[in-house]
């Protein structure tokens, strides 16, 4: 399938999940600061629009009683049914990275257009 144009880079906002649609495979497109990002828009729970989700960011492993520090905020889709999260970078999820992923997608701009990577 080789690159899909997904649309224009004023259509996506920073820290606002845009879903689209790149051949016969839904996706959710991040901006993030100059990148963007693409994962396939189906949580690895349930199925959930991960583009109707929030970005947010990852708890940073403590002990009991301490302070909890949110960690790469932004980074994170947090899915709106169940609250599992998935690293916009990598498609892994926060808690089972190797095991619980979505694919994830190379990202490119020309000309003040966004293309998706697609496999072939
Ligand atoms: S469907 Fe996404 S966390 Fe359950």
């Amino acid at each position: 399938m080789g690159k899909v144009e997904v649309g224009a880079v004023e259509q996506f906002e920073e820290g606002k999940p845009c879903g689209v649609r790149a051949g016969d495979r839904d996706l959710v497109i991040v901006k993030r600061g100059e990148k963007y990002f693409a994962v396939r828009d189906a949580c690895p729970h349930q199925g959930a629009k991960l583009s109707t989700g929030q970005l947010t960011g990852d708890v940073a492993p403590c002990r009991p009683g301490e302070q909890a520090e949110l960690i790469r905020d932004g980074d994170f889709l947090a899915c709106p049914w169940h609250g599992w999260k998935v690293d916009v970078r990598s498609g892994c999820s926060n808690i089972e990275p190797e095991r619980v992923r979505v694919r994830s997608y190379p990202v490119s701009v020309d000309d003040g257009r966004v293309y998706v990577e697609m496999e072939n």
